[in-house]
């Protein structure tokens, strides 16, 4: 599959073919997400609680989601791959915001970044796009900000809250941003925004009628199982086939039931002779 670029995702929105996107944050997973032929892979800093533990994003850091994207370029050399700026990357300055995504690009060859926020980060958005770097925005719920938000909650629901997203999604359009990314907001809400861009506009929980689709690998897959948010739609169990396989091979190792004699290397000499040499160095 040829790589895409910026001005194939900018084509598809024409032409009305959906991407569909995933978060991956290791070798083997991108190498399958390339594999199953998907259009974009993020490397989330949902990392943070998928795959390193905690209850949030916040402590992920820039090293964090630069090993791990690095980790995804060599599972899917041929995937557009988008870095996600961890919070505190951008959020200081504009020279700070604009040196860390360029530090993501010479350091893992990332295609794009995206940081999350509206109107208060137009500033980071333009700089960045003025360094060359292709941005996509955030808005909605934005899980770095999810304190202020009350939490994991979804954004848009009341006439005067969408009208702020409307204008944050303009406004980061205006600033040199190339595509956006709406999480959990109403599909009423969704549409209009997309119609109203001339950028691609993806969802996560915001409902259809965009350009796309995203969604994390560790939900789709059942093995995150700290919580399941409701846009959601789990495609496999992985966490029960996981946990059925290591159970199974507790007990085959109690009941010494693994190795077997197929998992083994035999001897190439006679057993004899390797009585021999065990009575060799028996005293
Ligand atoms: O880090 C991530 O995976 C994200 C999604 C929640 C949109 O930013």
């Amino acid at each position: 599959m040829k790589k895409k670029t910026i001005l194939d995702l900018h084509k598809m929105k024409k032409e009305g073919e959906k991407i569909a996107w995933i978060t991956a944050y290791d070798f083997p997973t991108a190498s399958f997400a390339e594999q199953a032929e998907m259009d974009m892979i993020l490397v989330g800093d949902s990392l943070g609680m998928v795959v390193l533990g905690y209850s949030g994003t916040v402590p992920v850091t820039m090293q964090d989601c630069i090993s791990h994207s690095q980790a995804v370029r060599r599972g899917a050399p041929n995937t557009f791959v988008i870095g996600d700026m961890p919070f505190g990357s951008y959020q200081t300055s504009v020279s700070e915001a604009q040196k860390n995504a360029i530090r993501f690009l010479k350091e893992a060859d990332v295609d794009a970044i995206k940081l999350e926020g509206g109107r208060r980060v137009t500033d980071k958005i333009k700089a960045i796009s003025d360094a060359g770097i292709v941005v996509f925005g955030h808005i909605g719920l934005t899980p770095q900000s999810s304190g202020q938000l009350g939490g994991f909650k979804a954004q848009g629901r009341t006439v005067d809250s969408a009208r702020e997203l409307i204008k944050d999604a303009i406004a980061v359009e205006e600033v040199g941003a190339l595509a956006i990314l709406l999480e959990a907001i109403p599909p009423e809400l969704t549409e209009f925004i997309s119609q109203k861009l001339s950028i691609p506009v993806y969802s996560i929980g915001a409902g259809l009628e965009c350009d796309g689709q995203l969604i994390i690998c560790g939900d789709m897959l059942g093995q995150f199982e700290a919580f399941s948010p409701k846009f959601v739609k789990k495609y496999a169990n992985l966490a029960e086939i996981i946990k059925t396989a290591f159970r199974e091979y507790v007990s085959d190792v109690k009941g010494k039931k693994f190795p077997e004699k197929k998992h083994s290397y035999p001897i190439k000499d006679s057993l004899d002779d390797f009585k021999k040499l065990f009575e060799e160095f028996k005293n």
